[in-house]
């Protein structure tokens, strides 16, 4: 990361002594967007679950398939991704507007480095519109007060929204299936949730019992929902096939080179409709 890249971003706001998982996940892409304590935590978490980088290269890729699904064959035109990433290569905007030049996404993310990158989501087509908040997902209100939101999707037609490896960030369940109802409600019948959230229900009994040692002594931040407890975030929504499943087992393209095992890619995922 080169100070140049920060462009505006106040940097009293960009701790970088500490971990961000926007950063750790950038890491493990592959990306250059992170600084020593990202590496060090990617490290670590790696230590003890030695898929992770798969597990995140799965989950980007059933992202993108996700945003073709709805931008095709669900003829979504508006989407609202919470938990933005710093940006890589086929971004939520440029998956859906190669479709559909005409779509209109509004990303927002709380870490003040993806604000730093947002002109690398604001490159619409000239058709559409992206718009980047700097807002928090524990305010889900004040992101749909959000006067760029407003501005930019129209709350009466289906919008997709994309909660995509963020809700494992909420530890408490009542309080993430809080902030995902309120999202709902704003949007009208034909919309879609897209969800996807880390789980240990793949993982051998050791795997598991390193994650929880991760969990215990403050060195992990990603609170891993087993399949009950992700499918709540679905109450009342029709889920479309193949249901839930692992990211890697989400629509996977038929011709793939490698399609991790759900071991490898312990991160459930679903899109569902709400009716
Ligand atoms: C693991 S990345 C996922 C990026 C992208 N959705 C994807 O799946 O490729 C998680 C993102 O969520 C953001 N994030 C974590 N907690 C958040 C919160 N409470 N509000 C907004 N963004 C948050 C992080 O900054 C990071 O960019």
């Amino acid at each position: 990361m080169v100070l140049s890249d920060l462009g505006v971003l106040m940097l009293e706001k960009l701790d970088t002594g500490v971990v961000h998982p926007a950063r750790r996940y950038n890491y493990w892409l592959g990306g250059k967007d992170n600084f020593a304590a990202d590496r060090e935590s990617g490290d670590l978490l790696a230590q003890s679950y030695p898929a992770a980088r798969i597990a995140a290269r799965a989950n980007r890729a059933f992202l993108q398939r996700a945003v073709g699904y709805l931008a095709g064959e669900a003829g979504i035109r508006q989407f609202l991704d919470i938990g933005t990433g710093l940006p890589t290569a086929d971004n939520t905007h440029e998956v859906a507007q190669r479709i559909a030049p005409e779509a209109r996404i509004v990303y927002a993310d709380n870490d003040p480095m993806v604000m730093a990158h947002a002109r690398a989501l604001l490159t619409s087509t000239p058709e559409g519109l992206t718009r980047y908040l700097e807002e928090d997902l524990r305010e889900p209100q004040r992101i749909l007060d959000h006067p760029e939101l407003t501005e930019t999707l129209d709350l009466k037609q289906p919008v997709a929204l994309m909660l995509v490896a963020i809700v494992h960030f909420l530890p408490d369940q009542a309080a993430a299936r809080n902030v995902v109802q309120t999202l709902l409600d704003a949007l009208p019948s034909g919309s879609y949730l897209t969800m996807s959230c880390a789980t240990k229900d793949f993982l051998t009994p050791e795997l598991a019992a390193n994650w929880d040692e991760t969990l215990r002594t403050g060195k992990s931040d990603v609170y891993p929902r087993d399949r009950a407890a992700f499918a709540e975030f679905f109450d009342g929504l029709e889920i479309v096939e193949p249901g839930i499943v692992a990211v890697s087992e989400w629509r996977p393209e038929p011709d793939a080179e490698e399609n991790p095992a759900p071991v490898d890619a312990s991160i459930f995922g679903a899109v569902a409709r709400k009716p």
